[in-house]
């Protein structure tokens, strides 16, 4: 049971977002209040307009950085021994990126806030309220708490702590007429998407933002009610809920993807190597090779891919040759250059389809006798349709480069093939476009 009116509360993070809410709502209930939060002006601004718009209740502030010792005695003995009735565990931050690159000193102030901060202050305020039997708290955990968060590995692992932190002085408090609710938000429009200090606008989880008032009332009604744990949002609860029927890995590399920074591929590239032997020297195999107008025939080899070609054998030596690729269903654009040249032994190219990065290495070996040439091809692709590139696309792409050494080999034989501009290769750029 918890009485509102004439009682204080305590609200953590009341600077800003939810804890600015939270304090307002309960200011709505005729308590009066305690809140913190570090940025001085902002805590200010917040008292200031609750106390406009609740002149009868009582609003005190404290600045204090709850991820210190000192902070949280500031706190406390600001309290003193007045009788708290609610206590809000609302100050938080997260961050975001691989755990193995992250800042150390930020996470763990962020285990101090998230975490320690919360235990402290249960620790200090809940003895009083079981005494009374009466009273209640208000942790604000996250839907991230039902499973693990990769990428945000140390916010997941403290709200996953408070989720369960919650649940355990829930049940052992409720049988004195206290509660304790854990508060579950998705991800919401207040300062934490900022305050993550890095940008997470690509990833899925944080596309969306929920509008924080409803999380505030189902916070707020949940404690009222003496719930343990809240989910505000259809899909929060069901992307918590469905967790819970999944074997622990899927649920992870679900999570995995959905938080996954920029560039960061899940699984290993497509790696795909052909090797060949041609009856030719390495330079006239380099030649044959490193012919851009001569490659058109080489991709028509690919039979997915239409190439038009615009490039023009006259274009001069050193200069840019637009080719166009067409692929049967999909019109892309396609970009090739040469990342490095090495003549006569090795060059390599890189292309961006797609959102598809494909890297390719070619190296030439003359053979002992220096009649023939060893040539090998290895790719790596990288990019969204990986995992259906390694089931469909690697054999595909190994047949149709092992066709393409069929055709040089039938040109180096031939000897049919243009003469190419090697040292203008090795000393610029080759763009292959697409429309
Ligand atoms: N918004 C979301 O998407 C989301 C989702 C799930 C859970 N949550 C949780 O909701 C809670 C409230 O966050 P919010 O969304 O309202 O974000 P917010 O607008 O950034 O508010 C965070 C509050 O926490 C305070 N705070 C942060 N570090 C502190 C420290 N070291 N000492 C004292 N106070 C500190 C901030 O105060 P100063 O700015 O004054 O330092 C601010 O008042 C957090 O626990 C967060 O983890 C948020």
């Amino acid at each position: 049971m918890i009485h509102y009116q004439d009682r204080w509360a305590i609200v953590t993070g009341a600077s800003s977002g939810l804890g600015r809410g939270l304090a307002a709502r309960l200011a709505d209930r005729g308590m009066s209040l305690v809140l913190t939060g570090r940025n001085e002006a902002r805590l200010d601004e917040a008292a200031h307009q609750i106390q406009r718009a609740t002149p009868r209740v009582k609003v005190e502030t404290v600045t204090a950085d709850l991820s210190t010792r000192s902070g949280l005695s500031a706190l406390l003995d600001h309290v003193g021994d007045r009788p708290i009735e609610v206590l809000v565990n609302n100050a938080g931050f997260g961050s975001y990126g691989a755990f193995a690159e992250a800042d150390a000193d930020r996470e763990d102030n962020e285990v101090a806030v998230d975490v320690s901060a919360v235990i402290t202050l249960a620790r200090a305020f809940l003895p009083g309220m079981i005494a009374r039997g009466s009273g209640g708290i208000l942790n604000v955990a996250s839907a991230i708490a039902f499973q693990p968060a990769p990428y945000q590995a140390v916010y997941g692992a403290s709200k996953a702590f408070v989720l369960s932190f919650s649940q355990a002085l829930w049940a052992e408090a409720r049988v004195a007429g206290v509660t304790v609710t854990a508060l579950c938000p998705g991800p919401t429009r207040t300062g934490f998407v900022d305050a993550l200090g890095a940008d997470v606008g690509h990833t899925a989880i944080y596309r969306r933002l929920a509008d924080p008032e409803p999380v505030i009332e189902a916070g707020l009604r949940a404690l009222d009610k003496g719930r343990a744990v809240v989910i505000p949002g259809v899909r929060n609860k069901v992307v918590a809920i469905s967790g819970r029927f999944m074997p622990p890995e899927w649920l992870t590399r679900i999570a995995a993807r959905l938080l996954r920074p920029i560039g960061t591929a899940l699984r290993p590239p497509i790696e795909v190597r052909n090797e060949t032997v041609i009856h030719a020297s390495a330079e006239r195999v380099w030649d044959l090779l490193t012919d851009v107008e001569g490659w058109p025939s080489w991709y028509r080899a690919c039979r997915w891919v239409r190439m038009e070609s615009t490039g023009s054998a006259a274009s001069s030596p050193g200069a840019a040759r637009p080719v166009s690729f067409r692929w049967k269903a999909h019109p892309v654009v396609l970009r090739s250059t040469v990342i490095a040249a090495e003549r006569p032994h090795s060059f390599a190219i890189d292309a961006d389809a797609m959102g598809l990065h494909a890297e390719r290495m070619f190296t030439i070996h003359p053979t002992p006798d220096g009649l023939s040439s060893v040539v090998i091809s290895h790719e790596t692709q990288v990019g969204p349709v990986a995992r259906l590139g390694r089931v469909f696309l690697a054999r595909r792409l190994r047949a149709a480069n092992q066709a393409m050494f069929d055709d040089l080999a039938r040109a180096a034989g031939r000897g049919v093939a243009t003469q190419a501009t090697p040292a203008a290769l090795s000393s610029h750029r080759v763009v292959l476009t697409s429309r």
